[in-house]
């Protein structure tokens, strides 16, 4: 199977195209490298031992895309490309939308332009804001607290209004909990620009030493010791999920929406811990005062994606603190600096 892959130089789609090439699809990547490094895709090729196809373009450049369509043909999209750090959404709004929904609806049109109607995308666990319920079903009620989590419920809403105006479209709205981790190689990985926003990167970049210390948003929270709790998922189990997800799409129309997720929640200091042990390095934390808008809990029901895709996540979260510190650990600066 031919499949595009969007933002496939980035973290999650780096991971994938290596599932997507190893299950022998040909892969063709649209990447801007806006948030990625052209290393990503070597690295990919040499744990695959074949190379995707890689056209530099951003997804909002429809002549780009109809030149690659025209070229390549794809049966099916992965649709990765967009932005996602919740605070830079707050302030950049429109450079989200922009990004997001209009790249999203372009990429749309060319597809139904070329005839490729398969899709799967990138959404996010944040679609349910504050969860009154745990653990987290599809049916669960949604709603953001900040852009970029509107840009994922505003673009899953334009997917499905899609799909009611031709149902010959087959989408799977994928919502991710928390993927960390890295591949068994530790050739890919997450590789965040400046200090990282999110837990386990920050997390990794102190167990080495690279930061002096992890601040604890909050102490304070209706959970196990006080700290957030998080669905984390590995990387690669998420990787396999979307072949699962496109497996699906090709044998019934419809759409589906899924929880990508383990339905195990951990908490912060949980995690500090387990990275401690595997690593055999100190993480010294500070508790520090709640970060704006988080929650308190949020973890899986992924009963939904066993049933409707035969997925589950199989690698638990000593796995995910191996891979990540061997990624890390052989790493340090990520990608940069990095001539192979
Ligand atoms: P990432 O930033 O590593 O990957 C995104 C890729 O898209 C990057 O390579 C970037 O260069 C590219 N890109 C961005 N805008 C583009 C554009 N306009 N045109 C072409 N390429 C563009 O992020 P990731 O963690 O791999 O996330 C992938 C997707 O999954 C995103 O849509 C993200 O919102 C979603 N998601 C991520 C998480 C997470 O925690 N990582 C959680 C839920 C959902
Ligand atoms: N945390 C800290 N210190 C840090 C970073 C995070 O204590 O330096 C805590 C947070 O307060 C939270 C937990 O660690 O309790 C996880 O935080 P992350 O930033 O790693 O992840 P979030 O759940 O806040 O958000 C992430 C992505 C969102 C996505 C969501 C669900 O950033 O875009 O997962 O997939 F929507």
């Amino acid at each position: 199977m031919k499949i595009l892959v969007t933002g496939g130089a980035g973290f999650i789609g780096s991971h994938t195209v290596v599932e997507l090439l190893q299950a022998s699809a040909e892969v063709i990547i649209v990447d801007n490298l806006s948030n990625s490094s052209p290393q990503a895709l070597q690295r990919v090729a040499e744990i695959s031992g074949k190379a995707p196809q890689f056209v530099k373009a951003d997804v909002r450049d429809r002549a780009a895309l109809q030149e690659i369509f025209k070229e390549h043909q794809p049966e099916a999209v992965v649709h990765f490309a967009g932005l996602k750090a919740v605070g830079e959404s707050v302030e950049q709004p429109l450079s989200y939308y922009q990004n997001n929904i209009t790249g999203t609806a372009t990429l749309c049109e060319v597809m139904a332009e070329f005839g490729c109607k398969q899709l799967v995308f990138s959404s996010s666990a944040t679609v349910y804001g504050d969860p009154e319920i745990l653990p987290i079903t599809e049916n669960a009620p949604t709603g953001a607290t900040n852009p970029y989590g509107r840009t994922k419920l505003f673009i899953e809403e334009m997917l499905r209004d899609l799909h009611v105006s031709d149902p010959e479209w087959r989408i799977a709205l994928l919502r991710y909990f928390n993927p960390i981790g890295a591949h068994s190689s530790g050739r890919i990985g997450e590789d965040p620009a400046g200090i990282p926003n999110n837990l386990f990167p920050f997390i990794s970049q102190v167990a080495i030493g690279k930061l002096p210390h992890l601040s604890v948003f909050g102490n304070d929270y209706a959970t196990v010791d006080g700290t957030g709790v998080r669905d984390y998922i590995h990387v690669v189990d998420l990787a396999i999920g979307h072949l699962r997800a496109l497996e699906r799409l090709a044998k019934a129309p419809g759409l589906v929406t899924c929880n990508l997720g383990t339905g195990r929640g951990y908490s912060v200091l949980e995690m500090v811990a387990a990275f401690s042990r595997i690593s055999g390095c100190e993480v010294p934390y500070q508790i520090k005062p709640r970060r704006a808008g988080d929650i308190a809990a949020c973890y899986a029901d992924p009963s939904f994606a066993k049933q409707e895709l035969g997925w589950q996540a199989e690698r638990g979260l000593e796995e995910m603190c191996q891979d990540g510190w061997r990624w890390q650990q052989g790493n340090r600066q990520g990608y940069r600096g990095s001539n192979g």
